[in-house]
């Protein structure tokens, strides 16, 4: 679908459209496993599903994507399906962020990265150096994220910011708490989308989505295509929201 038919749907439908995505991506073991393959296969599809959801995500003229790629209870899984993970990263990286780059897409990695190999460390630092002035879509990609491990990383800054003298305990408010917490600096998530056929969020962002819509599908995250990802963004514009308000917006 070309980009022209997006704008037009957006204009006949009238209704704010989205500026921030987030997606739980679930579902890579069961495709494989339904195939009667290996993990691996399962999140090889599941990359290839990423990089249609990033173009669709861009060609749809979103402003924000974050994709939850590994949480931190992702450790858990046995040590071969962790390194086979971490290096189809560290390749895909190396290998798309030409391709992101070209496309003016600026790519942020959340999440705590310093228990990565340092391989996969410069890759990451490589690719936010060479995307960081794109103003086209930005994609954040959440790796060994979670969201209580952003809520106390960032109680821990403010905590410091306390104790050094900057602050006082009484000045803490929604606001100065937001300032530390993973992307303050964008647009407000308003849809959520997760794959998978499970009806939960699984720690990931916490803080960032009091407000946000959310969009269950069964399809595995490797079935995941443009038109489950338009039709998600349909159902959002058919919300009301409220923000806690008996305003109807
Ligand atoms: C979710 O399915 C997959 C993961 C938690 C791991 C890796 C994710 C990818 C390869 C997707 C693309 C990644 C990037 C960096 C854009 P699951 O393994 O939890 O599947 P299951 O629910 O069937 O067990």
């Amino acid at each position: 679908m070309t980009n022209k038919k997006y704008l037009k749907n957006k204009i006949d439908i009238l209704s704010p459209s989205p500026k921030h995505v987030a997606i739980i991506m679930d579902g890579n073991r069961r495709w494989a496993k339904k195939r009667g393959k290996l993990h691996i296969t399962g999140h090889q599809e599941g990359m290839k599903s990423a990089k249609r959801a990033i173009f669709f995500a861009k060609n749809y003229h979103l402003d924000v994507l974050t994709l939850y790629a590994f949480s931190s209870e992702n450790w858990n899984r046995s040590n071969k399906e962790v390194s086979s993970i971490m290096n189809l990263f560290t390749k895909t990286l190396d290998k798309e962020i030409y391709n992101l780059h070209q496309k003016n897409i600026k790519l942020k990695i959340i999440g705590d990265t310093s228990k990565f190999k340092i391989k996969l460390q410069n890759s990451i630092n490589r690719s936010e150096k060479l995307t960081y002035n794109n103003c086209g879509l930005m994609l954040n990609i959440a790796v060994n994220y979670g969201g209580r491990w952003d809520i106390i990383q960032s109680v821990k800054k403010i905590a410091k910011k306390v104790k050094d003298g900057f602050l006082q305990p009484e000045q803490i408010n929604e606001n100065i708490f937001y300032q530390y917490i993973c992307m303050n600096e964008l647009a407000p998530v308003d849809l959520v989308i997760r794959t998978g056929g499970e009806y939960r969020i699984s720690n990931f962002l916490l803080w960032q989505i009091a407000y946000s819509e959310l969009f269950f599908t069964d399809v595995l995250w490797p079935d995941f295509n443009d038109t489950i990802f338009e039709n998600a963004i349909h159902v959002f514009l058919k919300r009301k929201r409220k923000f806690g308000s008996s305003t109807i917006s």
